[in-house]
């Protein structure tokens, strides 16, 4: 992936094929999977762009994942939610839903996880947690969303950049009651499918980084993810949607499980983007490279996979509902998400609620 000029934004690589994914799959092949009915593992095209993005092939970076000295969120993360743009409620559920089933919901949830169907995103979360600081912290069981601001005027345009999304940040801190909470908070900006940002669809679904004194008065982390419904879903919102010239080969989108692709599509990147942001906020503490402007973080190392036998175009088994919808996570009130693997320190390769050895 060609590294952007001017910039210390970590961006979700769009590559599909990373070697992680084919470590993982070298590793799992041998075993025999009994599969069931429910399970599935399409062969799902890769775009043109992700296909030519083969940004970890190859890279001894890989096995090299370090920890750079610097803080991880350890105290209970609190998410300030900025909508931007247009948000109807039940999107906005569904985003919700999804980030408030990252917590442990009680002290008596079986250990180890149960396997597979029964998979949750707290389990999901479970593998971020195991990420420490140089104190032997770890990264937090406890997501909470402490406040919520909508920019439905769209202060900034329909067009951002990456300073003007922290200008939209700067924005809501005026004039929302966020108070300015050093020790656990977060922003998560989400911007509506009729909102562009700079390199997004071409270089990046989402990214992490922190805010800086002069825009905002503050440095706290940050994460942006935004609505590729109408702009781009067969780069940001894969597997839910395919280039159509890759249709004839038989390689279709799959089902999203809520039904919303541009909505689920995001779900997974911000999944990616709250694990990258939990494990390296100041861009100190856990990634792999020698550049800081470029980490391959955790989220990175695992992208394009959902399941165990993922890599190569497969994104690995994942489970489908009555009604053909695809999912390989559950969440409260009977919700389920499609969300990528992470890495995971202890066995050094990816990993997921739903792995199947
Ligand atoms: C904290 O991280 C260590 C090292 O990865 C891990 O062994 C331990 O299980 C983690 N503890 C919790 C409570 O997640």
């Amino acid at each position: 992936m060609t590294m952007l000029p001017l910039t210390f934004l970590l961006f979700l690589s769009i590559s599909t094929t990373t070697a992680a994914a084919k470590t993982s799959q070298t590793t799992t092949t041998t075993t025999t999977l009994e599969l069931k009915k429910n399970y599935y593992n399409p062969k799902v095209a890769a775009p043109e762009a992700l296909a030519a993005s083969k940004r970890f092939e190859g890279s001894s970076n890989l096995v090299k994942l370090k920890y750079h000295m610097g803080p991880v969120l350890s105290s209970p993360i609190k998410i300030y939610l900025i909508w931007y743009g247009n948000w109807p409620n039940p999107k906005k559920l569904l985003i919700k839903d999804f980030l408030l089933s990252i917590s442990s919901s009680s002290t008596t949830e079986p250990k180890p996880p149960i396997k597979n169907h029964a998979a949750t995103v707290s389990d999901w979360w479970r593998t971020v947690s195991l990420y420490t600081d140089q104190t032997g912290a770890n990264i937090s069981r406890t997501v909470l969303i402490a406040g919520e601001y909508s920019d439905r005027k769209y202060s900034l345009g329909t067009q951002l950049t990456r300073l003007t999304v922290q200008q939209v940040i700067a924005n809501s801190v005026k004039s929302a009651p966020f108070p300015v909470d050093h020790k656990n908070g977060v922003y998560l900006i989400l911007t509506s499918e009729d909102v562009a940002m700079q390199d997004f669809c071409r270089a990046v679904c989402g990214f992490h980084y922190f805010t800086f004194p002069s825009m905002v008065g503050y440095t706290l982390p940050y994460a942006w993810v935004g609505n590729s419904g109408r702009q781009c879903p067969e780069v940001c919102a894969y597997p839910f949607a395919v280039p159509a010239y890759m249709k004839g080969g038989g390689m279709g989108a799959v089902a999203p499980p809520n039904g919303d692709v541009g909505v689920d599509g995001m779900i997974s990147v911000i999944g990616h983007e709250l694990a990258e942001l939990s494990s390296n906020p100041l861009v100190n503490a856990w990634y792999a490279g020698e550049d800081p402007t470029a980490p391959t973080e955790i989220g990175d190392l695992c992208e394009g996979l959902y399941g165990t036998g993922g890599g190569g175009g497969y994104m690995g088994q994942v489970m489908r509902d009555g009604k053909g919808r695809t999912y390989n996570m559950n969440g409260r009130r009977g919700r389920k998400f499609l969300v990528q693997w992470i890495w995971n320190p202890v066995i050094k390769a990816c990993s997921g609620p739903n792995a199947l050895d």
